[in-house]
């Protein structure tokens, strides 16, 4: 069997560890080529595969397998359907950017024959697509839920144990690479809501944008005191995503919410993420793993890459879900 080639676009955090990896695992080295890396104009090369030119990688045939990981909507959402067009399979590890153009991938990936596969965007190094998708082989999935943020968890988890501040440890969580560039989203909610419509897209059917009229309620307001107040009542606050189908009808909401001191949530610490959803057979399933940093999130980008390697089929994706979006829930619903 030939080696698959790969491109991989940006050298940050999660590029740089799926470089490190292959290059460290010998059981990767054989199978895996990594052929270009394509790095900002301004940027000095620092390795040969390093290039600024997209058009080298989007002509290059030898190319099978485009990893973005840039980040951020332009020009990732460029480079993703170009790389699609010219019949490269295409991996991103990107929530932002699939959230928003989940369906624009899904159709241009069909009508180009490639597989695009994202199962690095959502809960880090947990196996949670791949689960969800094996779920749903067999079930009607009508409840996700979970913490989907490793940034905040990990800044409210430090301030519980250390009585630290907000601002301290939120460098602490930037300084380990847990945190996104703009760490705005990873406090505000908004990476939730992009994770969390991600998850509801596949499950449900659907194709919503966190844009459109999701509840969203980040950690920017919680403050030391509250914590203190609530641990001594037996709680502990998480920033959850939540979401519910029912019948014809669905929900979600993005909020800081109380959890006792004996339940899984509160006990999901650091950089971890859980994410549970229900199934009419399977029950109640949850996934618990590092939901960011370098090495857990390279390694689903690296699943990823194995899964187009050995030829496994995912889940095939065209939205066409009648499901209707219900605001008129009070936040008391999805306790
Ligand atoms: N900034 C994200 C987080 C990275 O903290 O969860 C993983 O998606």
């Amino acid at each position: 069997v030939t080696a698959v080639n790969i491109a991989i676009l940006g050298f940050g955090t999660v590029g740089t560890g799926v470089y490190k990896i292959i290059k460290k695992a010998s059981r990767l080295t054989q199978n895996l080529h990594v052929k270009h890396i394509l790095i900002r104009k301004n940027k000095k090369p620092n390795l040969p595969e390093m290039t600024d030119s997209i058009d080298e990688i989007l002509n290059d045939d030898d190319v099978d397998i485009v990893v973005e990981v840039i980040g951020g909507i332009e020009p990732a959402h460029q480079y993703i359907l170009e790389a699609l067009k010219h019949k490269k399979h295409v991996i991103t590890a990107n929530k932002a950017v699939i959230a928003r153009y989940m369906d624009e991938f899904t159709k241009v990936a069909a009508e180009n024959d490639t597989k695009f596969y994202f199962e690095s965007s959502v809960g880090g190094g947990i196996p949670w697509i791949q689960g969800l998708e094996r779920a749903l082989r067999v079930d009607d999935v009508n409840k996700i839920q979970g913490i989907f943020n490793g940034t905040s968890n990990f800044i409210l988890d430090q301030m519980k144990r250390s009585g630290e501040t907000f601002n301290d440890v939120l460098l602490k969580a930037q300084a380990l690479g847990y945190a996104e560039a703009d760490p705005s989203a990873d406090i505000d909610g908004l990476d939730v809501a992009n994770k969390l419509c991600i998850s509801c897209d596949i499950a449900y059917d659907l194709f919503v944008k966190p844009t459109e009229g999701l509840p969203i309620f980040g950690i920017r307001n919680v403050t030391e005191d509250d914590i203190s107040h609530f641990a001594k009542k037996g709680y502990t606050v998480k920033l959850m995503g939540k979401s519910h189908q029912n019948g014809k009808e669905f929900d979600y909401v993005v909020e800081p919410t109380l959890y006792h001191g004996n339940t899984l949530e509160a006990n999901t610490c650091d950089n971890y993420n859980l994410i549970s959803l229900h199934g009419e057979t399977i029950g109640n399933l949850k996934f618990m793993g590092q939901g960011a940093g370098q090495l857990p999130t390279a390694n689903a980008v690296i699943q990823d890459i194995l899964d187009i390697f050995q030829n496994k089929e995912h889940l095939k994706r065209e939205f066409k879900s009648k499901l209707k979006y219900r605001s008129d829930l009070t936040r008391s619903n999805y306790v």
